[in-house]
């Protein structure tokens, strides 16, 4: 199948770039947002998102006429529905005793509504959304039946998963495998030839629930992965033992891969997709229900660490550094670094938060400084929530000179507990009952 013209409804950090993508790779892109700042900005010629390589791109793509923005769709040869999924946070669902949290489909719900005035015979639609299994055929494909269009023989349908890494993402939207869900062979044949404007990675045709299926049971590995990891960073600190050594020396196993243990889980993907599973058969779900627990419940630990780091919390003034989810990224979405400064609020301490990918982030009930020196000014200690790049290279002698604090914490085991102790503090790290040296 030939593609002239896409329409990309969703402009966020996964549909941004697929847009500008396929502009940059010859198609003429029309890109669809609902919040008009997000197509004021656009508009203007400015990307709202971090992403490197991503606004000279865009510019490029605007330039050449290719890519155009509004907050309506347009007739297009394929639209490309890319808006967020989050969890409800009103409603839980229950199955015995078992509370677990709800997918919020009302943005695919609308965003499927809205192309229904202008879907065709012979289009092609792709769901790239992280969806509950079954969702292309049970709530996408009945939507755009009501157009009297049928799914599957007068327009192809497809999910496909997006498996991009944030901060390498046009870099992966190229190289990375691609899955392409077909509800018929037709579809998934149709959404193959789309992609292959620009995918250099191998592309692999099945079926939507499988694809469906493939993109959440990718993100529950890595979120019980990671549960273990906290798990055993509780255990090392209970028996005496720094977790990061115990992990180093497990991971010489030839079959043995250990991740890093760390705050908690955030993000849009890990923290939400694994609830996909246990909201649709809780019955199967309890080992996926009990990661999801020990990563949400992970910010305690934290907190915990740092009152044996720094004794009571009441009227202790800490600077916390990191609120994204993850390294060298703006996204704040589910932080488990804004969950450990609200509990420690609850606990009387007075956070001063510095996120330098977000310095003008607006986030309630948290105090956010205009530099890292702002935040450290009058700190008790200093607490690291997020391994950004610039936070590794800190140099602890120049920490020292501007603040009082004389107690750090380490979350993410990225700094260096020699450098640190000789600079006058004691480090404590996650996971770590030997640190500080006890001659501090
Ligand atoms: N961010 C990631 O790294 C990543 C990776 C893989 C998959 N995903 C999945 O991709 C999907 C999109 O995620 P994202 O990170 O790009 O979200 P995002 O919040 O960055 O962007 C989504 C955009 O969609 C817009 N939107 C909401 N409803 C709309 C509608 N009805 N019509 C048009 N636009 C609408 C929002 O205004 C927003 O700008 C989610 O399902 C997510 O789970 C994200």
């Amino acid at each position: 199948m030939k593609f002239k013209k896409i329409c990309v409804l969703g402009l966020g950090y996964i549909g941004l770039p697929t847009a500008t993508m396929f502009a940059a790779h010859g198609i003429e892109v029309h890109g669809v947002d609902i919040n008009p700042r997000v197509v004021e900005s656009l508009q203007a010629g400015k990307i709202h998102i971090h992403e490197p390589g991503l606004q000279s791109l865009f510019e490029e793509a605007i330039k050449s006429g290719r890519l155009t923005v509004s907050s309506q769709p347009v007739e297009a040869d394929a639209f490309i529905i890319a808006v967020p999924t989050p969890f409800q946070h009103e409603k839980f669902g229950e199955h015995n005793g078992i509370r677990f949290k709800l997918a919020d489909m009302r943005a695919v719900t609308s965003a499927t509504e809205a192309i229904l005035p202008v879907l065709r015979k012979g289009n092609l639609v792709i769901l790239e959304s992280t969806s509950p299994p079954r969702t292309t055929v049970k709530l996408v494909a009945p939507i755009l039946t009501r157009s009297t269009l049928q799914a599957g023989t007068d327009f192809h349908l497809c999910y496909s998963p997006e498996r991009v890494l944030p901060g390498q993402i046009l870099r992966e939207l190229v190289d990375n495998a691609r899955v392409i869900g077909g509800i018929t062979p037709e579809s998934a044949r149709a959404g193959r030839d789309l992609y292959a404007t620009f995918v250099k990675g191998e592309i692999h045709e099945t079926d939507a629930t499988t694809a469906e299926m493939v993109k959440i049971m990718e993100n529950t590995t890595r979120d019980v992965n990671i549960a273990i990891a906290n798990e055993f960073a509780r255990l090392a600190e209970k028996f005496g033992v720094d977790v990061w050594e115990a992990i180093r020396l497990a991971n010489l196993h030839p079959r043995i891969n250990i991740l890093n243990p760390g705050p908690g889980v955030g993000g849009h993907c890990i923290s939400v997709d694994p609830w996909f599973f246990v909201e649709a058969a809780p019955e199967f779900s309890s080992l996926i229900y009990q990661a999801r627990k020990v990563n949400d419940e992970q910010p305690n630990f934290v907190v915990e660490k740092v009152r044996r780091a720094i004794g009571e919390l009441k009227n202790k003034k800490i600077a916390a550094l990191g609120l994204a989810y993850k390294p060298d990224v703006d996204d704040l979405r589910e932080s488990p670094a804004v969950e450990v400064i609200h509990l420690l609020q609850k606990e009387g301490a007075i956070v001063h938060a510095w996120e330098p990918f977000a310095p003008n982030a607006k986030l309630e009930g948290v105090d956010m400084a205009s530099d890292l020196d702002s935040a450290l000014k009058d700190a008790d200690a200093i607490l690291l929530l997020v391994s950004h790049s610039q936070f590794r290279t800190l140099n602890p002698v120049s920490i020292a000179s501007k603040t009082r604090a004389r107690i750090a914490i380490d979350t993410v085991n990225v700094w260096k507990p020699e450098q640190w102790q000789s600079a006058g503090f004691a480090l404590h790290r996650l996971g770590d009952a030997k640190s500080p040296v006890s001659n501090l």
